[in-house]
């Protein structure tokens, strides 16, 4: 329900808060976290608002561990993230898609129990053409609370353990969704305050909707599984759906959550586990999803169920309204396990 933005005048840091109080045992770390992201996500969405003059669109001679040449600001926004965070003495680790391992707190900073998993800018190649890119994040608790900095296993938790997830969409508007388990909220930022304002409320996604996103040029690579889903989506004259694709996760995922519907990026015979990230794509907005009252699901397994075998691996993403997702595992699930 989208909250006149004149009444609910309440700040993201108010909010949070206030949610604080359902937890005893919060210590206002999370607080604090968030809104730090929140200052990185001013940052970066100040420089996305002036890429095309301040000399931070085109790329930099450098790739990432996926082999994808990075942008200026991929390279930007990954570096505000970690600046914002690495000293709070609230974290033991960090993992970036721009970064090939994990990256330490430095030492001169105390260490903490959240480790951070995140895609610090999302939509890449859509950066220089100006359309709706973001950033998305996890948060979990190191295993066990062993001393010292995160290790690998703790990177590797499913994604039901997260404790917090979230993403910055920046488009006509700079919003922060983000849920902690209780339920999901979007924050707009107003610039003229610098604040983020809560605007959504407990989004609830429609258990069906009329949106299918998916990149239609992968269409002779999919499985014919996946062809017929399309297919009949289309042909379903009962129900007319529209195809909506900007190519930023972020803002597919966005619109979605609000009106109802489904993103695909299921595996191709050019992307056999699919494009798209475990860690920090597909399982913050799972938990997202799920707390929203959608589905999100790889063909056979719910994300967060899916057992992390490498910081950067990639798995098929089909996530949004339920009936739709429920309809893919129908035709690919049943279909696989013929
Ligand atoms: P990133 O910019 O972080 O690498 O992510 C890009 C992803 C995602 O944002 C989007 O849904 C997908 O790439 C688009 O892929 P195609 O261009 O193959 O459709
Ligand atoms: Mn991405
Ligand atoms: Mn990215």
């Amino acid at each position: 329900m989208l909250m006149d933005i004149r009444t609910g005048s309440s700040t993201l840091s108010r909010f949070i808060l206030a949610e604080q109080r359902h937890f005893p045992e919060a210590t206002g770390d999370l607080t604090l976290i968030l809104e730090q992201i929140a200052f990185a996500a001013k940052l970066i969405g100040r420089e996305v608002n002036k890429a095309g003059i301040a000399n931070i669109i085109g790329s930099v001679d450098s790739f990432n561990i996926h082999g994808e040449g990075q942008q200026k600001l991929d390279v930007f926004a990954n570096s505000r993230m970690i600046q914002a965070l690495d000293h709070l003495g609230l974290f033991c680790g960090m993992a970036s898609e721009e970064e090939e391992h994990i990256i330490p707190i430095p030492d001169k900073y105390p260490k903490g129990k959240y480790l951070i998993v995140f895609d610090p800018l999302d939509g890449s190649s859509n950066i220089d053409v100006n359309v709706n890119i973001g950033t998305i994040f996890g948060i979990y608790k190191k295993i066990n609370q062993h001393p010292g900095d995160a290790n690998t296993a703790d990177f590797l938790q499913k994604g039901r353990q997260l404790t917090c997830a979230g993403y910055i969409v920046y488009g006509s508007s700079t919003m922060f969704v983000y849920t902690t388990g209780r339920g999901v909220n979007g924050f707009t930022l107003d610039p003229t305050v610098g604040e983020f304002i809560l605007s959504h409320r407990d989004i609830m996604l429609p258990d069906t909707g009329k949106i299918y996103s998916v990149n239609e040029g992968n269409f002779e690579k999919w499985t014919p599984e996946m062809q017929k889903y399309i297919v009949d989506l289309r042909s379903k004259m009962d129900k007319a759906y529209t195809a909506r694709y900007i190519g930023s996760l972020v803002a597919d995922f966005h619109r979605n959550l609000l009106k109802g519907g489904v993103f695909l990026y299921p595996e191709d015979k050019k992307n056999p586990k699919g494009k798209l990230r475990l860690l920090y794509e597909a399982n913050p907005l799972a938990f997202i999803t799920e707390q929203a009252g959608g589905r999100a699901v790889d063909g056979f397994n719910e994300i967060l169920d899916i057992q992390p075998e490498n910081i950067h691996q990639r798995v098929p993403l089909i996530i949004g309204s339920k009936n739709e997702v429920d309809m893919y595992m129908k035709y690919v699930g049943a279909g696989k396990n013929k």
